[in-house]
């Protein structure tokens, strides 16, 4: 099966071969051909050129030609950082923080994420699956195709294991690329409260070996912050998962900056998520590591807390991916689309280097560099084929509604998993 697309607007984000990191001033230099064509085979993409060299063809047979006047392709986008398995929303704390308690004060009367954690406990394997299935479902029609889904809403070895067993369902059954990341060191359960250290030890000791025996996650993470977990305890759990080949994509820095990037970069974490608020040190760990900065702009937008620094850090000469952190308690709304947005409203990050923070850099935030996050020979062909757009800034410009008009997964019109 082979599908021609012709006369595209501009296609984005294609390379001869998989690009590795973007950093720093390349993140503003991505690639679009303009008026172009892209071949797809069997899935695969093919190959792609300027429609000044439009391919002969040789062989009509089984050839789908599709023209995509005034429409633009990219690389659909990858979201590395979700909690896209819980049992139940949390629009009462959102009420709450409207009338002006803010998330610290809502978790410390026993909500955030232990309220989850509390509703996930009665939830069946079945339900968190069929209801994390539809969330992604809608989110890959949002051009979102591969996804990081976190565990933490358990706290117990039972329903830690119990969230990840689903989430090892939906990478046998969507058709994206899927990664799981154990992420046990969330809160400290109401019944560790007080003694957060032997959690941290259950965590290590016990919960940890059983999710690696079963081969249940790629990775760990923990919230580093006040009131949840400290940098030693963080850097525990990092030096024990590595025995395990799991490197750590952690929470750090969403409400204090205390040291704790260095001790996630220091111990070979692969990103460190949020960091609303940053530090100069922080940048000075980064530099030269292999630690991936991901900012997750709906939290801040959600939370009305401080955006992440994205000039800071790209202006440094780092990269940044962008993720959107789905949760039911920060950021209830996984769309892509609106990331990007709000990086370039609120992050000030050029739309270039928004959509490279979404595709390129977040497939290396998740290991996935070599088959996603951009358009290649070999490729899968997960793209987003756009409405027709007057410019690829129109996409962030025009914020809030779907320019998308169709979402390809192996090279077919996605029609759900
Ligand atoms: O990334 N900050 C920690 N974890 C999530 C929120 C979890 C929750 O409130 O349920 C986040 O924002
Ligand atoms: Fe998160």
């Amino acid at each position: 099966m082979k599908l021609l697309f012709k006369n595209i607007k501009g296609l984005v984000g294609a390379f001869d071969a998989p690009p590795g990191v973007r950093s720093g001033a390349e993140m503003d230099q991505l690639p679009v051909i303009e008026h172009a064509w892209l071949a797809v085979e069997d899935g695969i993409i093919a190959d792609f050129g300027s429609m000044e060299d439009w391919p002969g063809i040789s062989d009509w047979r089984g050839l789908e030609i599709e023209d995509a006047d005034g429409k633009y392709i990219l690389p659909g986008w990858v979201d590395s950082h979700t909690h896209l398995v819980y049992a139940a929303s949390r629009e009462q704390e959102f009420e709450d923080r409207i009338k002006g308690l803010t998330y610290q004060e809502i978790a410390a009367r026993g909500g955030g994420i232990l309220n989850s954690a509390r509703k996930l406990a009665d939830a069946s394997e079945e339900e968190l699956f069929e209801s994390a299935l539809k969330r992604a479902d809608a989110l890959i029609r949002f051009g979102t195709t591969a996804f990081e889904i976190k565990s933490g809403y358990g706290l117990t070895l039972e329903t830690e294991l119990k969230m990840l067993r689903v989430v090892r369902r939906l990478k046998e059954v969507l058709p994206v690329p899927v990664r799981a990341t154990f992420l046990g060191m969330h809160a400290v359960p109401e019944s560790y409260k007080t003694n957060p250290d032997a959690y941290v030890k259950h965590v290590i000791e016990d919960m940890l070996p059983a999710v690696a025996d079963e081969g249940l996650a790629d990775y760990v993470d923990a919230f580093l912050e006040d009131g949840y977990f400290s940098a030693a305890q963080t850097l525990e759990l990092l030096r024990a998962a590595t025995a395990y080949g799991m490197k750590g994509k952690v929470h750090v820095n969403q409400f204090t900056a205390t040291g704790g990037v260095r001790t996630c970069v220091e111990a070979g974490a692969l990103s460190v998520d949020h960091l609303e608020e940053l530090i100069d040190d922080d940048i000075a760990a980064l530099k030269g590591s292999s630690t991936m900065p991901v900012a997750l702009p709906s939290c801040s937008f959600f939370l009305g807390i401080p955006y992440t620094p994205a000039r800071r850090i790209i202006d440094a000469g780092l990269p940044l991916a962008l993720a959107s952190d789905n949760n039911p308690g920060s950021t209830p709304s996984g769309n892509m689309n609106l990331v990007v947005a709000l990086a370039c409203i609120k992050m000030k990050m050029t739309p270039a280097e928004a959509i490279t923070a979404a595709t390129i850099n977040a497939a290396h935030a998740l290991e996935i560099g070599s088959h996603a996050g951009s358009i290649h020979p070999g490729a899968p062909a997960n793209m987003i084929l756009t409405e027709k757009m007057p410019s690829l800034a129109y996409l962030p410009y025009a914020f809030g509604e779907n320019h998308i008009e169709r979402v390809y997964i192996n090279g077919k019109v996605y029609e759900g998993a």
